[in-house]
């Protein structure tokens, strides 16, 4: 199995992939991470030890931001995610408790103490894996991989008109994490937006997930409306998960190699820009910011059905 770490803001979709990384047999979940995004930091850590109980397994899950590096915090979507980010469903009652480490002090623990072994799976913004890098610099060259549900290339944005979420919410971190010079592939709107969950996908997994299936449900029924009114679908984006998916099952994405920045002040704030590494550029210093892989297609349908085959 690959041996991850999932760094998550849970969130509805973030509650989806979570069940896949818990479920799917290829992958080994040595922990979670937890970010404010979604929802506060507080009440994204209870989600993910709610959710793991839920599946019966007990998971390290250890505690980060509370807010983005240097930009003032923006307001959680509630409208999106509900107050307690499943949704507004009554949840109930954690057993378990946090790791007293901080998720950066975590990260670093667990991929010093298997060089090149793990992918880091960010799903939220990405002030833990900033962290991380400023804890210990050198686990750069101890990472196997890191992958990110963040950015649009030509997409558009979803909080502004360039900016995808998670890269909005914390930019600075996103540059230190995007150019940090690891192994690393951006999952973004242009591959997320491909895929629709709809209501009989739902049904499927909600009938395979137990009491963790009650929660994936009714949490979806909330995300499904912000969905239908605001985009006007009867289904939801599983952004999160597509993240995974990319990590089981890359040939069901198209990725191209290139040079990423982000925009960390003004209007376009969020925004990630992508040069292509086979595209040559008058101003040179492009070529200058490490290579990575990026996602700008996706076969939605396929990885739909991959996610429901997982859950199922
Ligand atoms: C991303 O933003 C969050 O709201 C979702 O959980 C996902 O990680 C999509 O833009
Ligand atoms: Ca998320």
């Amino acid at each position: 199995p690959t041996p991850i770490i999932f760094d998550t803001d849970p969130g509805v979709d973030d509650a989806q992939a979570i069940a896949i990384a818990l479920a799917h047999p290829e992958i080994e979940l040595l922990g979670m991470t937890t970010t404010y995004g979604n929802v506060d930091v507080t009440t994204a850590t209870h989600n993910a030890l709610l959710l793991a109980e839920l599946a019966g397994q007990r998971i390290p899950v250890a505690q980060g931001a509370a807010g983005p590096l240097v930009k003032t915090r923006f307001p959680p979507p509630k409208h999106i995610h509900g107050d307690n980010g499943l949704g507004n469903i009554e949840l109930p009652e954690v057993q378990g408790r946090a790791e007293t480490l901080s998720a950066a002090q975590f990260i670093v623990e667990q991929v010093n103490a298997r060089p090149g072994e793990i992918t880091l799976v960010a799903v939220g913004p990405l002030g833990n894996l900033a962290a991380a890098l400023q804890l210990d610099p050198s686990i750069v060259e101890r990472v196997r991989r890191v992958v990110v549900m963040g950015g649009s290339i030509r997409e558009g944005g979803n909080v502004t008109p360039v900016a995808e979420a998670n890269l909005f919410n914390d930019p600075h971190a996103g540059q230190r994490v995007l150019t940090a010079g690891w192994p690393l592939t951006l999952v973004g709107l242009d591959a997320t937006h491909r895929c629709v969950l709809d209501p009989d996908s739902m049904a499927r997994i909600a009938a395979g997930q137990g009491k963790l299936g009650e929660v994936l449900a009714g949490s979806y029924e909330f995300y499904k409306a912000f969905y239908q009114q605001a985009l006007g679908f009867d289904g939801c984006c599983p952004h999160d998960s597509c993240a995974l998916a990319w990590l089981m099952k890359p040939e069901l994405f198209t990725a191209v190699d290139g040079h990423l920045t982000v925009v960390t002040e003004g209007d376009a704030e969020g925004q990630t820009i992508f040069a292509p590494a086979d595209r040559p550029f008058i101003a040179e210093h492009w070529s200058r910011t490490p290579q990575v892989q990026v996602c700008l297609n996706a076969n939605g349908p396929a990885v739909v059905e991959w996610i429901v085959e997982t859950l199922s």
